[in-house]
């Protein structure tokens, strides 16, 4: 990707910031470009930033790392911005529309019965395998196993309602105060988008919304 390079006479707030975060969106995703997975690289760069720069202190989480395309914007973000590793937490077997004649049948699955070579794989390939750590656990043990604050959890592991509920319900109360949890895949798959609904609309939920881009959702942890 050819350089940025802006003159100091250039309107900063109205092009240079502008031009600088279209740039980096872009060579970002273009380093990743290689990975499959199921993230556009919009909700990509969202993850990044908030890993980057976001609120709290603590662990980045990750449930449900695939083939390492989210992970991969978030070590990116926790990367650049000097603020520790990532732990990405996945059996690595796949969700039911990854198994063979699922919605979703996944090559890796179908020939290996696992993501994770692949996986590793896709973070050396992209310079990142140093900045992640590997749970090979669902979620709910490794959450069991657990200590210390998460200031950002990316909850994107079975998508059934009842798994996006035990998921949340496993590791808030991990969540450092203020830290984020974001959800990926609400308004496309039913069940994590009925729990989502459901917690938007519970005022003793625990979080409180703060934005949307896509199909990733991102909620704050309240007093
Ligand atoms: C939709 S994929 C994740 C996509 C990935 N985040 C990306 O960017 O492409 C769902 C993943 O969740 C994992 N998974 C399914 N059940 C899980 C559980 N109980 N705990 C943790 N991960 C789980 C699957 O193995 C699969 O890798």
């Amino acid at each position: 990707m050819p350089a940025l390079e802006t003159i100091p006479s250039l309107d900063q707030a109205l092009i240079g910031d502008p031009l600088r975060a279209a740039w980096e969106f872009a060579a970002c995703a273009e380093r990743l470009g290689s990975i499959r997975g199921y993230l556009a690289d919009i909700e990509g760069f969202a993850l990044m930033l908030l890993a980057r720069s976001g609120p709290g202190q603590g662990a980045v989480v990750e449930i449900g790392s695939f083939l390492g395309k989210s992970t991969a914007w978030l070590a990116l973000g926790a990367l650049h911005g000097g603020r520790g590793r990532v732990t990405a937490v996945d059996p690595f077997t796949g969700s039911p529309e990854h198994q063979r004649g699922g919605r979703n049948e996944e090559p890796e699955i179908v020939a290996r019965g696992t993501t994770r070579p692949r996986f590793e794989q896709n973070l050396r390939d992209a310079g990142l395998r140093e900045a992640v750590d590997i749970i090979e656990a669902r979620s709910t043990d490794a959450a069991a196993r657990w200590s210390g604050p998460i200031r950002l959890l990316f909850i994107d592991g079975d998508h059934s309602e009842e798994a996006s509920r035990a998921d949340f319900e496993a590791w808030l109360p991990h969540a450092a105060p203020g830290g984020l949890v974001a959800f990926h895949d609400v308004g496309v798959w039913a069940g994590v988008t009925r729990f989502y609904e459901a917690l938007m609309a519970d005022p003793a939920s625990g979080v409180r919304g703060l934005f949307a881009v896509g199909s990733l959702r991102v909620v704050q942890r309240v007093a």
